[in-house]
């Protein structure tokens, strides 16, 4: 089978990492990539939001799937794009994309599916949200409707920094406050068979015991040994089938990757946000220790056949995912410094590293964005998954690296 995946994250270098180790798939490119999927994948060159230009790339390398990664290609069609021109695409349509593209449309999905989520209120005026917040109460939690990256949602117990963040969106939810750790359980799906990966977590904040504004993740780690043994047989029965029985229902299909983000409250577990593809960075050390052909599960998920294939299996022991980023992230970024160590991290026993925002300049490997890369270990444990991702951490260096010094440390 040939492969052709698209974006330029650290979850495409994995994405792209697992496919190169299936047997049943012999080719796989990547399209824009990055110098760290280039060392998997044979890069091309493409716009990843313009679909009929993938389809027309895949069509002349003669692929046979093609794995969209982000969610901004996908909300914008890039997967109908891929199957309009007769080639199957691992990603859901646009219309089923909502999932994660509109927080209101998520909401509405739930309420018809019966999902347990946060209570919310759908607000597009400055009256309306100030009402909504005094109905709810504090600590506040006012989202922007629409994609923002991780970085468009206001948790805090400062009305007037609640009021302000709804002033500067269009239109927000917003919602209950959720306690409880979060959790991300993933689900491969065909639109009718759902398969759960095992739980991962992500850490979401900057800084150390987390604090700080909000980023796209600063690390992960998988499995879980402190959620209930029957937490994913939970999520599967009462959010993840459920939600897709729901979008097929409404003659619009879920077919590829739907991330749950979950809080486990105190009164059972709650939908926090859904996702239309594999987070990042969970999906590093997920698929650092998935056993399974990846390529064969993303193939029967396109092909409606998932029912006919084994279900996921993972690897005993432990994976964890520290991320380094660029200085001034989340707010800005920083290009073009040199980044070294990464061969040294490798060469460790039980380290990879996934790059993300990394360019090359002058012979150099460079930064090229807020989160430039993640150091995977893997392990008998977490503990033991943890000290080899920081020892490849110790051993990379670039101006203005910044990273979690608590990811994966107090697991219990
Ligand atoms: P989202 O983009 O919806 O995932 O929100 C980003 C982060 O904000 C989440 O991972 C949570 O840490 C936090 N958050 C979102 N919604 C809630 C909520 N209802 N209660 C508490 N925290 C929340
Ligand atoms: N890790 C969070 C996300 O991918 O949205």
């Amino acid at each position: 089978m040939k492969t052709l995946v698209i974006g330029t994250g650290g979850r495409e270098h994995a994405l792209a990492r697992a496919l190169a180790r299936d047997p049943g798939v012999s080719e796989v490119h990547a399209a824009p990539g990055n110098p760290g999927v280039a060392t998997v994948a044979t890069l091309h060159d493409v716009d990843p939001l313009d679909g009929p230009a993938v389809a027309a790339l895949a069509a002349s390398l003669g692929v046979d799937l093609v794995v969209v990664g982000p969610e901004a290609p996908l909300v914008a069609g890039v997967a109908d794009a891929v199957r309009a021109a007769g080639m199957a695409a691992f990603g859901p349509s646009a219309e089923a994309a909502r999932l994660e593209g509109s927080k209101a449309f998520a909401k509405e999905v739930m309420d018809a599916a019966g999902v347990p989520t946060a209570r919310a209120f759908v607000c597009t005026t400055p009256a309306e949200a100030a009402s909504a917040l005094d109905e709810l109460g504090a600590p506040y939690v006012v989202k922007d409707d629409g994609l923002a990256a991780g970085k468009g949602v206001v948790v805090t117990t400062d009305r007037a920094e609640a009021v302000a963040h709804a002033a500067s969106c269009e239109r927000v939810v917003v919602e209950e406050y959720l306690d409880g750790p979060e959790v991300s359980v993933f689900a491969i799906t065909d639109g009718t068979t759902v398969r759960p990966l095992q739980p991962a977590q992500d850490f979401k904040r900057i800084h150390d015991g987390d604090q700080g504004p909000n980023t796209g993740g600063m690390g992960a780690y998988t499995p879980l040994p402190w959620v209930p043994a029957d937490l994913v047989d939970d999520v599967l029965t009462t959010v993840l089938q459920p939600t897709v029985d729901e979008l097929a229902r409404r003659g619009t299909p879920f077919a590829g990757l739907l991330y749950a983000g979950l809080a486990l409250t105190s009164r059972g577990v709650k939908v926090v946000e859904f996702n239309a593809r594999f987070g990042d960075p969970e999906a590093q050390p997920l698929l650092a220790v998935l056993e399974s052909p990846l390529g064969e599960l993303l193939m029967a998920a396109a092909t409606g056949r998932l029912a006919d294939v084994a279900p996921p299996v993972f690897a005993g022991g432990a994976a964890v995912a520290v991320v380094m980023a660029s200085r001034g992230y989340p707010v800005s970024s920083s290009s073009g410094d040199v980044i070294t160590g990464i061969d040294a991290a490798e060469a460790l026993d039980g380290v990879q590293v996934d790059q993300a925002g990394t360019a090359i300049r002058d012979g150099d490997l460079v930064t090229a964005g807020g989160r430039v890369l993640a150091v995977i270990g893997t392990g008998p444990d977490v503990a033991a998954a943890r000290a080899a991702a920081y020892a490849g951490v110790a051993e990379i260096s670039f101006d203005g690296a910044q990273y979690r010094s608590d990811i994966a440390a107090h697991v219990t």
